[in-house]
């Protein structure tokens, strides 16, 4: 795919999410159709969320939500793989290569390249959008731009 195909079809998919969220406020019913259309619009290997919640010792720790693609490891703690590094940075994550990333939690031996997305309530990380793909390199700055603004559809 072409940067100026990518930047179409994210255009696109802005609208399209837009207007699949709308008059609709329940939060799993909504990222999981937004996973839904993620991962068919763009043939990504795995698209999901990961949710802030509290475990059994009472800290925060982030469980699997609403996916598509294989299935996936349940809990992941502050700071522990990319969603974790994600959540804690506060800040977006692009990983070119799964490989070189300190402590990437594989669920899925055929995962290449990642890209995670926090995504913020009142200033507080309540999820992070996780997406994998089989090809190494897949992710750059274009689908952090676009990614950004599609989970803040969420609020
Ligand atoms: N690779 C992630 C774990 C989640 S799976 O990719 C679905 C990580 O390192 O946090």
């Amino acid at each position: 795919m072409t940067d100026s195909e990518k930047e179409q079809k994210y255009g696109q998919l802005v609208k399209e999410a837009s207007a699949l969220l709308d008059g609709e406020s329940d939060l799993i019913a909504n990222m999981a159709n937004l996973a839904a259309l993620i991962h068919e619009t763009m043939g990504f290997w795995w698209t999901g969320f990961y949710i802030v919640r509290k475990g059994a010792d009472d800290n925060e720790q982030l469980v699997l939500g609403p996916f598509q693609g294989p299935i996936a490891c349940t809990r992941i703690a502050l700071g522990r793989g990319v969603c974790g590094t994600s959540w804690q940075r506060r800040e977006t994550i692009v990983v070119p290569d799964v490989e070189k990333f300190p402590g990437h939690i594989a669920c899925s031996s055929e995962s290449r390249s990642e890209i995670v997305v926090p995504i913020f309530s009142d200033k507080k990380v309540t999820a992070v959008l996780d997406i994998d793909s089989r090809y190494l390199n897949t992710f750059d700055e274009t689908d952090a731009r676009y990614l950004e603004q599609i989970v803040k559809l969420l609020n």
